[in-house]
């Protein structure tokens, strides 16, 4: 299936990092937990290890959501794979292990979840990562009909994997309106604009719909902003709070 702003399968809401706050971010745990919720689509980010396995981590270094240390792209990952990625969280989650992006596909196949992959480079690899991550969805996903959003920050990542997979869809995040960010969003052929809520007005989101592509929000915590969002009729809320937000809103 091609996605397109009219040929959009996702929900509106989407959980971050697998179930926000309330587990350890970006592991299987997570997702599962986010899942109990009722969630049908999941944002984690997505980095290359030192081999080239993508892997989730949201942060450069694994310090904080993990024991180990330094960069983790720096690590194999036979190494990466040793970690705990819980017991920074809670007790509860001792033991738990990074996922892989193989890891995560699997579950949401298995499930027929929606998946949002943040391309979320080390620095100095940003387009190399784009490619890659493109390269591996597109393997993990052939054969099913609602492929994974890519999305990131960084414009090489998402031109990287404009020109590795040209077909799966494509979201430009943006934490402030930068000089030439629809131009930017339009050339690397996205489908999608994700912004930090703060950015969505009816001027940002007619300027977007009139560009052809949705409008999506993240992290959107406060009921307030998101019957804000709402009202605004943007596309998509993405979320820590899935114990507030009711995915079928
Ligand atoms: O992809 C949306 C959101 O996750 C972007 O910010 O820092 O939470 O990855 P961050
Ligand atoms: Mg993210």
């Amino acid at each position: 299936m091609q996605i397109t702003a009219q040929n959009w399968p996702y929900p509106r809401w989407v959980a971050h990092r697998g179930a926000g706050k309330l587990a350890p971010e970006n592991t299987l745990a997570s997702f599962r937990l986010g899942a109990q919720h009722g969630y049908r689509m999941f944002e984690c980010d997505v980095k290359l290890s030192a081999d080239g396995v993508p892997f989730l981590l949201h942060d450069d270094t694994l310090e904080r959501t993990s024991s180990g240390k330094g960069l983790g792209g720096d690590h194999a990952w036979g190494a990466l794979a040793q970690l705990d990625a819980g017991s920074w969280h809670s007790r509860s989650y001792a033991g738990e292990t990074i996922a892989t992006l193989d890891n995560v596909a699997a579950f949401c196949l298995r499930n027929s979840y929606f998946l949002n992959i943040e391309i979320k480079p080390t620095p100095g690899v940003e387009r190399l990562t784009g490619e890659a991550v493109a390269h591996h969805a597109s393997r993990l996903w052939r054969g099913h009909a609602i492929p994974p959003l890519l999305s990131s920050f960084s414009l090489e990542s998402l031109q990287g994997a404009h020109t590795a997979q040209p077909a799966l869809p494509r979201g430009l995040l943006l934490d402030e309106l930068w000089d030439g960010w629809l131009e930017a969003a339009q050339q690397l052929g996205c489908v999608a604009v994700i912004c930090n809520h703060l950015l969505w007005n009816a001027d940002t989101v007619g300027q977007v719909k009139a560009a052809g592509m949705r409008t999506l929000s993240y992290t959107v915590n406060d009921a307030d902003a998101a019957q804000r969002l709402i009202g605004l009729e943007t596309d998509g809320i993405i979320t820590d709070r899935v114990d507030q937000f009711s995915p079928a809103g």
